[in-house]
């Protein structure tokens, strides 16, 4: 009993004995620290017991110290080297300190060492060869230290048990050491941030257990689909921020315990494939940001466990597999910026846990799925960039926690869905470069969140919400919204306030949606009422809206004006009539400045409608409208009579008579277009040729010299002057003059597309023009009628030459071979009369505009060429 107590006592006294030895390095370890800013070893002191008093120090049965833990200490210093002398040191982990130097060749000799952690730390030099031949060690993070140069080849030259290294941020060099694969029982390495370079390690899974693969961020290159084929372990793989290329290793996807696949920002090609079997414990796919190709595989959809998926910024194509709501587990979806079409399928909407979408940038079209509403988890949607149409779907509202909402740069239309408010989470929200119309909602005003506020380039219209969330964003937020009005725009309100007074009383509502963009439009009248102004035009007011849902809310933007008393002004006949007013199929023809549409009414009176192309242009709607009432009250019956007009600042109709037969331009160069009528251009004799061409010069005789101020056509061309049912001329097309000092003169080159018709003074930079470019015109029309040529042809052998009538003629007539120009379809004329209209027409086209004679001679010349033409009947 005694003798055991004394092994006891003798057993105690050697255990102070190492205690105090391990007090004595530990002291030692604690000297070599320069400042310890949270007094994390202030316990650290000559009266403790080490292994009771010392924070972060454990020991083991024997007394001896086995771990020491310090993290988070920001301890400066050195590590110093007595710590070798601990003979039981187990665990060393000095995670985020900020020990600087390099770790001490002393260490070699800590054999029972099993953990290393020194990550978070500002070590340097080179990384330690000999750590590598430590028999028990198991774990070695040397990570986010500074640690550079190459990974050395001899560090798992005999990699006893080494089952996880770190080197992660660090700046080491070099290729990943071939010897890894001796680590037989290696689970995983973590080679992250640094700047590796050279290939994927070939052998990588010959320690079959390996399952943690980080080395993102470095310059690693070449494949890596053709060495991953024994790796059965895999649960983790990051590749990310590498220059590997070849075929992107989705085979890896069947393995068993795959959860973790990035192989984004890297050089990755070819399509996805058929994803057979996908593992169970599949979570995270990345592969943006490389090169794949072809259509995102529905088979992904066997990957039921998914979290996130982000095939972003490659060159994906086809359609947004439906299949895609099968993955219910789905977080974070990203398509952007591939070249994917179709249509967002519905089916997402059955993704009720999804929090990010992102589909910018892609060619999506369609409609935006109600079904979309039930993802009521969504954190941020972004389907900008897209071709999407349609309104804002309403049923938005259920997504309250929604704090990104971009759906700016498409097509969509319809008002902004005051429910909108209810997302008071939004931080940002962008509907700018839509076509949405009607108000803002001030409602929007109690979405205090935000911090990104857009609604610019829409046509949205009537006074911005006085709501300090919404004014804070500044002007740039609603800016070419033309009728929006209010601060922070420069732009107060008096007008609308009018027209809001006025749709009161409103008169006629047509909705016209989406007309600009399209092209198509569809007018519908909506509302009744007509009321007539003193000048005895009826005038309507016209409102553009949403169809549908929003009664009342029509803020009258438009104005329709009619100066033709045979027009209809009840409103009765205008729905009748306008069911189609700018229907595609009504199409008759593109002017110069805008495009031309045929509308019928029930009582039969048809009239042409001209779109005009100046959207933007023409801002000044009291000029507009002055200028147009000008040209509206022209008579000539050799003119095409304007009989209105609609103004919108997105939209300016003008609506003039509609001439039955077509152009002279039709009945000279198209072959039977007009066949039911005249039976060809045949049809088109001399005597009425002549009579045309009479016409035409009177009613420009009436512009330039009975109307004052003077007016100048300034397009004339075959194809505007149009011909009725008895072959009179009606000239069209001649508000372009009026309306080009509001277009600015400099634009007048880009409208004047007429080629061969125009006066070289005008061709030339100077653009001084006058009347006697309109003579000049003229006289091409007059060698077109004679010779049924156009102004310019190109001559079918060579197409690069071309043919300039007036050339052709004056070479003709000086050669006295002028028989050989006229239309051999022409029959029924004196050869004498047709060369008389030949020289003039030459006279006309002069260079020198001076030497042009005017309109008023043109017309007493020709009428001296055929001194009774008025006998001449149709
Ligand atoms: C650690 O401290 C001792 C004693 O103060 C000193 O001699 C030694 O140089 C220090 N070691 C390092 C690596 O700074
Ligand atoms: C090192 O220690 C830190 C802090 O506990 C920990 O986050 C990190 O995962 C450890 N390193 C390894 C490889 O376990
Ligand atoms: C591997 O390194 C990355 C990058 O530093 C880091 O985010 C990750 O946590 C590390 N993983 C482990 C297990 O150490
Ligand atoms: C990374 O290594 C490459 C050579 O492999 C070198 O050109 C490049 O400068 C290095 N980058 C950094 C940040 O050290
Ligand atoms: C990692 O790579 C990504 C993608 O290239 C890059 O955005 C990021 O800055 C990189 N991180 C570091 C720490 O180099
Ligand atoms: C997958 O993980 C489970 C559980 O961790 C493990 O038992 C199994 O061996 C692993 N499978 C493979 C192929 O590594
Ligand atoms: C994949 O890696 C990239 C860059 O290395 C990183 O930006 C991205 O967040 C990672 N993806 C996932 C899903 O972790
Ligand atoms: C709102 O979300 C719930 C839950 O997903 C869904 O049942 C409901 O239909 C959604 N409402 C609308 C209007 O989409
Ligand atoms: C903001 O929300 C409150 C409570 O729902 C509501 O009473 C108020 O009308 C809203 N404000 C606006 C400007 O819509
Ligand atoms: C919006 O556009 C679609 C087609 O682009 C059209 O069918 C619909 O009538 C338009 N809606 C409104 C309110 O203008």
């Amino acid at each position: 009993m005694k003798g055991k107590n004394i092994l006891f006592v003798k057993l105690l006294v050697l255990l102070v004995v190492a205690a105090v030895a391990d007090k004595e390095i530990l002291l030692q370890f604690k000297g070599n620290v320069t400042a310890d800013p949270r007094g994390a070893l202030a316990s650290w002191n000559v009266a403790g017991n080490p292994c009771q008093d010392f924070t972060g120090v454990t020991c083991g049965d024997s007394g001896n110290v086995e771990k020491i833990l310090i993290h988070g200490a920001d301890l400066e210093g050195t590590l110093s080297s007595s710590l070798a002398g601990l003979r039981s040191l187990q665990i060393l982990s000095l995670f985020g300190n900020r020990f600087s130097g390099g770790v001490p060749p002393e260490f070699s000799v800590m054999v029972t060492l099993r953990k290393v952690n020194l990550s978070r730390n500002e070590l340097s030099g080179e990384v330690p060869t000999f750590l590598g031949d430590l028999p028990s060690l198991r774990l070695l993070d040397l990570g986010e230290n500074s640690f550079s140069g190459e990974i050395p080849d001899s560090l798992f030259k005999s990699c006893f048990k080494m089952r996880f290294v770190s080197f992660s941020h660090n700046q080491l060099s070099g290729s990943i050491p071939t010897t890894i694969s001796n680590c037989l029982d290696l689970v995983g390495f973590n080679f992250s941030f640094n700047n590796l370079s050279g290939g994927f390690p070939q052998q990588i899974c010959s320690p079959m257990a390996i399952s943690f693969i980080s080395l993102g961020n470095n310059s690693l290159s070449g494949t890596v689909a053709n060495k991953v084929s024994s790796c059965r372990s895999l649960e983790f793989l990051d590749l990310g921020s590498n220059y590997f290329s070849g075929e992107t290793p989705f085979s890896l996807l069947s393995l068993a315990n795959l959860s973790y696949l990035n192989a984004s920002f890297n050089r990755f090609q070819g399509e996805m494939p058929e994803i057979s079997s996908c593992g169970d414990q599949v979570k995270n796919i990345d592969v943006s940001w490389n090169d794949l190709s072809g259509a995102i595989s529905p088979s992904i959809a066997n990957c039921r466990g998914l979290r996130s998926l982000d095939l972003g910024f490659n060159r994906l194509t086809g359609a947004i597999p439906p299949e895609i709501g099968l993955l219910k587990s789905l977080s974070i979806l990203r398509l952007e910026s591939n070249t994917i079409t179709g249509t967002i399928p519905p089916e997402i909407g059955e993704i009720t846990l999804l929090q990010f979408l992102d589909l910018h940038n892609l060619q999506l079209s369609g409609e935006i799925p109600m079904s979309l509403s039930q993802c009521q988890f969504l954190l941020e949607l972004d389907a900008s960039g897209n071709k999407l149409q349609g309104g804002i779907p309403v049923a938005l509202y259920n997504m309250t926690y929604l704090r990104h909402l971009d759906l700016h740069g498409n097509q969509l239309n319809g008002s902004i869905p005051s429910t909108l408010a209810h997302l008071i989470q939004l931080e940002f929200l962008d509907l700018s470069q839509n076509s949405l119309t009607g108000a803002i909602p001030s409602s929007l005003g109690n979405l205090s969140l935000l911090t990104h506020f857009n609604l610019s380039f829409n046509n949205l219209d009537g006074i911005i919400p006085y709501e300090p969330v919404i004014q804070q964003f500044g002007a740039s937020a609603f800016s070419n919204n033309p009728l929006l009005c209010g601060t922070p725009l420069n732009n107060p309100c008096g007008e609308s306030h009018q027209a809001k007074v006025l749709s009161i009383t409103a008169i006629i509502a047509i909705v016209a949606a989406a007309l600009i963009v399209t092209g198509v439009c569809v007018v519908i009248a909506m509302n009744v009422g007509a009321y007539r102004k003193k000048k005895d035009e009826p005038e309507i007011l016209v409102s553009e809206s949403t169809p549908s849902g929003s009664n009342g809310s029509n803020v009258i933007i438009g104005k329709l004006v009619l100066f033709s008393k045979s027009l209809p002004s009840k409103y009765e006949d205008w729905e009748a009539g306008t069911k189609a007013l700018l229907d595609k199929d009504c199409l008759i023809g593109g002017g110069s400045i805008g495009t031309v549409y045929k509308t019928s009414f029930e009582n039969g009176i048809i009239i042409a409608v001209k779109k005009l192309e100046t959207l933007g242009r023409i801002r000044n709607q009291e000029e507009f409208e002055q200028e147009i009432g000008k040209l509206g009250s022209l008579k000539h019956s050799n003119l095409a009579t304007f009989q209105g007009y609609y103004w919108s600042s997105t939209m300016q109709l003008m609506l003039s008579e509609f001439v039955h037969n077509g152009s002279l331009y039709n009945h000279l160069h198209e072959f039977n277009l007009f066949g039911s009528i005249s039976g060809g251009r045949g049809e088109l004799l001399w005597e009425r040729r002549f009579k045309i061409a009479v016409g035409t010069a009177k009613a420009l005789a009436y512009l330039h010299h009975e109307c004052k101020p003077q007016i100048l056509h300034l397009n004339i061309k075959s194809t505007n002057i149009l011909l009725d049912e008895n072959y009179e001329a009606k000239l069209s097309d001649y508000g372009l003059g009026k309306l080009l000092p509001i277009l600015g003169s400099h634009e007048l080159t880009k409208f004047h597309t007429a080629v061969g018709y125009v006066a070289p003074e005008l061709a030339s930079q100077s653009l001084r023009y006058s009347d006697k470019c309109d003579v000049y015109s003229f006289g091409v029309i007059l060698l077109e009628i004679v010779t049924g040529r156009k102004p310019v042809q190109s001559l079918a052998a060579a197409a690069a030459k071309v043919l300039v009538l007036r050339d052709f003629v004056q070479k003709a007539l000086q050669e006295g071979t002028s028989f050989d120009c006229f239309d051999r379809k022409l029959g029924g004329f004196l050869e004498m009369e047709l060369v008389q209209v030949l020289k003039l027409g030459l006279l006309c086209t002069v260079d020198s505009p001076a030497k042009r004679p005017s309109m008023g001679e043109v017309v007493q010349l020709l009428e001296s060429v055929k001194p009774n033409n008025s006998d001449i009947c149709g």
